[in-house]
């Protein structure tokens, strides 16, 4: 019996699903990660605005606003591992788990993204940030678009 519970687990493990690692259950998970993308969401989002000109740009605060970008960028991702994760109050769609090789693999782009951006906000060529910020804003849309609803 203990064996083959060892073995269940290690099964889980190797298939990128946890019991609940941090969280106390899928419900917990999935609330976690979505706050997470929020504060994402809120650093893109002012980002955003500044260099559309809807508020002025202010190169320290865009700076830091790009590292908290970074630091969160990695934040999500360990909630979708969670079992029971992918039931309940959430828009994330089945693919995530039928096609988790794609999903990861545009989960360490975007993260590869904010520390190219955060690097470049050091610095004052306005060009390469726009980019930068292109390239993170691609990563959004090209995820949601695939295992995002609505
Ligand atoms: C690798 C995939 C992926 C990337 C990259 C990604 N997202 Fe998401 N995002 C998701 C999924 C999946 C959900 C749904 C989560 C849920 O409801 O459980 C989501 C949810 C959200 C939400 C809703 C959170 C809530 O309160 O329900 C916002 C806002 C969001 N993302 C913004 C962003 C922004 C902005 C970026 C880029 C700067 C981004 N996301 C990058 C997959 C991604």
């Amino acid at each position: 019996m203990k064996a083959l519970a060892v073995a269940g687990v290690l099964l889980m493990c190797a298939s990128g699903v946890h019991a609940k690692g941090a969280f106390d259950d899928g419900k917990d998970a999935i609330e976690y990660r979505q706050a997470a993308f929020s504060l994402i969401k809120e650093n893109f989002a002012d980002m955003a605005a500044m260099l559309k000109k809807k508020k002025p740009m202010d190169k320290q605060a865009f700076a830091q606003r790009a590292e908290h970008l970074a630091l969160l960028a990695p934040i999500p991702f360990n909630g979708f591992k969670v079992a029971g994760s992918d039931k309940g109050d959430t828009d994330a769609l089945a693919a995530i788990w039928t096609d988790g090789d794609e999903f990861n693999a545009i989960a360490e782009k975007f993260q590869q993204a904010t520390k190219e951006l955060a690097k470049v906000s050091q610095q004052d060529d306005m060009k390469a940030i726009g980019k930068a910020f292109g390239a993170v804003g691609k990563n959004c849309k090209g995820c949601h678009d695939q295992f995002k609803a609505e």
